[in-house]
């Protein structure tokens, strides 16, 4: 693994219609360079990280998200069930994607893709960055997978606006693959994202 990384196909891990879902190369690529005892994976969503941990042998890791489909495990409310050597976030870039009541199920108060507004996304996703990274044993890692979004002319840079934690050990572009506004031709000085931030922090 580099600095940049870059997965033209997303792999065969997970549910490639679960919107947002990431590529299970990276959770590979990342349990193959660490080699951790233990597991964890927040916002698990389609079950990427899942797949890709069985297959690697991890066979009680854990993964956990609001979707009924995964306990309906709150990253808000609940406390984190283990202390993992390593933990895998993917959380919702803001509301780029809308998860309950649209995704799955009903809408939930402490979806973070409903936040309130920005501020109040950024909060919340500070607080579970802080409740996850409290969890980890001296030495773990937590690695958090996070986009830049652009609303009505506005950019919004996450990792900029939230809160870092422990020590940055690596900062990590994914470009992003399979995206409409990467095809799209566009007039003007419009710059389309097509990358995401992968920060990895330690403890
Ligand atoms: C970007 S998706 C994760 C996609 C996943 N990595 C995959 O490859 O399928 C973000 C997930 O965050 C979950 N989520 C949103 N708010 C949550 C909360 N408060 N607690 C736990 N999970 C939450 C959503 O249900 C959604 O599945």
């Amino acid at each position: 693994m580099k600095s940049v990384i870059s997965y033209p196909c997303r792999g065969k891990w997970g549910r490639a219609d679960y919107r947002g879902n990431c590529s299970g190369h990276v959770i590979k690529d990342l349990l193959e360079l660490y080699r951790p005892r233990t597991f964890l994976e927040i916002f698990a969503g389609g079950g990427t990280g899942f797949e890709v941990a069985r297959e690697l042998g991890y066979i009680d890791s854990a993964h956990l998200d609001l979707n009924p489909k995964w306990g309906g495990w709150n990253a808000l409310k609940d406390e984190v069930p283990v202390s993992a050597e390593f933990i895998f976030c993917h959380p919702p870039y803001y509301d780029i994607v809308v998860y309950s009541g649209e995704v799955w199920g009903h809408a939930h108060e402490d979806d973070l893709s409903r936040a309130r507004d920005y501020e109040d996304y950024i909060r919340k996703l500070n607080i579970v960055h802080r409740k996850l990274f409290d969890s980890l044993p001296i030495g773990g890692r937590l690695a958090t997978l996070l986009g830049d979004c652009r609303k009505k002319g506005i950019y919004y840079s996450i990792i900029k606006d939230m809160e870092f934690i422990g020590s940055l050990e690596s900062h990590i572009i994914k470009v992003q693959h399979n995206l409409t506004s990467s095809a799209r031709k566009y007039r003007g000085f419009f710059i389309p994202i097509i990358h995401e931030h992968l920060l990895i922090f330690r403890k």
